[in-house]
């Protein structure tokens, strides 16, 4: 499974980007609401540190915020044109999916978001997205089973040969990203303190203290 970072703040994703691990960047309007700055200059800023990073950056998602497709596929244009590792991540409705099937023809990556249902993976994947993204921590949040969503996606998509690659999204702890990867996600978009905590355990910790407790004790 890739990793990917799910945030628009440009210092988490450089710091990120510097460990080599990153695949790609997601973000949606929430996230670029959060950093205050006008949306196309996060997105340009991104893709600078993606192309000076020593991680493989091959994708970075940029939402479209139009309701209809005509609406939806002029903002990809204009999108496209920062960097050509820009994915155009488009809602779950019957607008976005038109607009998907245009776009894909075109041969502009897309990411569908918002996706709550194997039914809606497949609509998307048929309109020719590059990516899923089902939103695991929002049906865990609704005592539902995000990892199972992403598992019964995985099968279906399997089964079909689909090479519509499933992002799991609304990732909140790594119990979460560990889950996601058995369950066959391709990748998982995490948040910055998520991936922080990967890292982490008490044992490696321990571990790292008394070698040096012992070299120390010597030299
Ligand atoms: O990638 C989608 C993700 O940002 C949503 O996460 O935590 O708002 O459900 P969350």
């Amino acid at each position: 499974m890739k990793l990917f970072i799910d945030t628009a703040n440009t210092e988490e994703i450089r710091e990120a980007a510097s460990w080599g691990v990153l695949s790609g960047v997601t973000t949606n309007p929430s996230l670029i609401a959060k950093e205050g700055k006008e949306f196309k200059s996060v997105v340009k800023e991104i893709t600078e540190i993606a192309d000076a990073s020593p991680s493989n950056i091959a994708s970075i998602s940029a939402e479209v915020l139009s309701d209809d497709a005509e609406g939806m596929i002029a903002e990809a244009h204009e999108l496209v044109k920062i960097h050509d590792v820009i994915t155009i991540k488009v809602p779950m409705t019957e607008e976005g999916i038109k607009a998907v099937s245009i776009l894909s023809k075109e041969g502009i990556k897309t990411n569908v978001t918002l996706i709550f249902s194997p039914n809606q993976a497949l609509l998307a994947a048929r309109a020719g997205a590059s990516y899923v993204s089902p939103f695991v921590g929002r049906m865990d949040d609704i005592a539902n089973d995000g990892a199972g969503l992403v598992a019964e996606i995985a099968e279906i998509f399997e089964i079909f040969g689909i090479e519509t690659e499933i992002i799991a999204a609304s990732i909140r702890t790594p119990k979460d990203v560990t889950e996601c990867a058995k369950a066959g996600a391709d990748i998982a978009t995490i948040p910055y303190a998520v991936l922080k905590k990967m890292f982490r355990h008490p044992l490696t910790d321990k571990g790292i203290q008394q070698f040096k407790d012992d070299w120390a004790k010597v030299y």
